[in-house]
């Protein structure tokens, strides 16, 4: 059983999925920078042990960053999963858990990286939006694409009504990233994602992207 750490700020939707759908890993704690985070009152109540790490804590944003990284290495966790961590990670983090930190943005990255997604898909006249799960690297929403999960979008659309749409899909994806990880049909190598054609199958039959090359690997 591969065992998770989440990361939250706030309402932790993707969180909550994440632990209703474990079916081969296992959440063994939840991780905030904000102590009023919502999402820590499901975690508490399924009796999942939870840490806050406030930056005003801290002396500085730097010992903070370093309390995150001890706190999460105290669970020993095979995958660390961001979900609406509003905080940049630290070089240091990226290193002791190299590969093996993902998030979920709400975008087809590369498009729209950074904040205000839905209303930058809006405007920008996009058919069609959605949402990634990705490998963190240093940059912001840079890091190799493991799957995505596409939604329409129309220009009639306002910022509720996408981002409801976006956060079903990612409700979805989320998870299914994960357990497919933990039971070894997504495979992560330096630069490389490798899918078993289980998982192919189930992307497709979902709608999902995968980060494929004409060979089966990502490029
Ligand atoms: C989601 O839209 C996620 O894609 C983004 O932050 C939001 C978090 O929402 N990274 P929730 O806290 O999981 O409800």
């Amino acid at each position: 059983m591969l065992h998770v750490v989440i990361l939250i700020s706030g309402r932790g939707s993707n969180m909550r999925s994440l632990v209703e759908r474990a079916r081969h890993y296992r959440v063994v704690a939840v991780v905030s920078n904000k102590a009023e985070a919502p999402g820590l009152v499901f975690a508490r109540e399924r009796g999942i042990e939870t840490v806050v790490v406030p930056r005003e804590h801290y002396a500085s944003l730097t010992a903070q960053k370093e309390a995150l990284l001890s706190a999460v290495k105290t669970f020993h966790p095979s995958l660390v999963a961001l979900a609406g961590y509003m905080q940049i990670i630290a070089p240091n983090f990226i290193a002791a858990f190299s590969q093996r930190i993902v998030n979920i943005h709400p975008s087809l990255l590369p498009k729209y990286p950074g904040l205000d997604t839905h209303a930058r898909a809006i405007a920008g006249g996009e058919s069609e939006h959605g949402c990634t799960v990705h490998l963190v690297d240093e940059g912001v929403d840079t890091g190799i694409m493991l799957a995505q999960a596409p939604c329409a979008c129309s220009s009639r659309d306002t910022v509720p009504e996408l981002s409801d749409r976006v956060l079903e899909r990612e409700h979805v994806l989320y998870p299914w990233v994960l357990n497919n990880i933990a039971s070894g049909d997504i495979t992560i190598g330096t630069g490389i994602v490798r899918y078993s054609e289980s998982a192919q199958r189930e992307a497709a039959a979902k709608g999902f992207r995968l980060n494929m090359s004409k060979d089966g690997e990502a490029l």
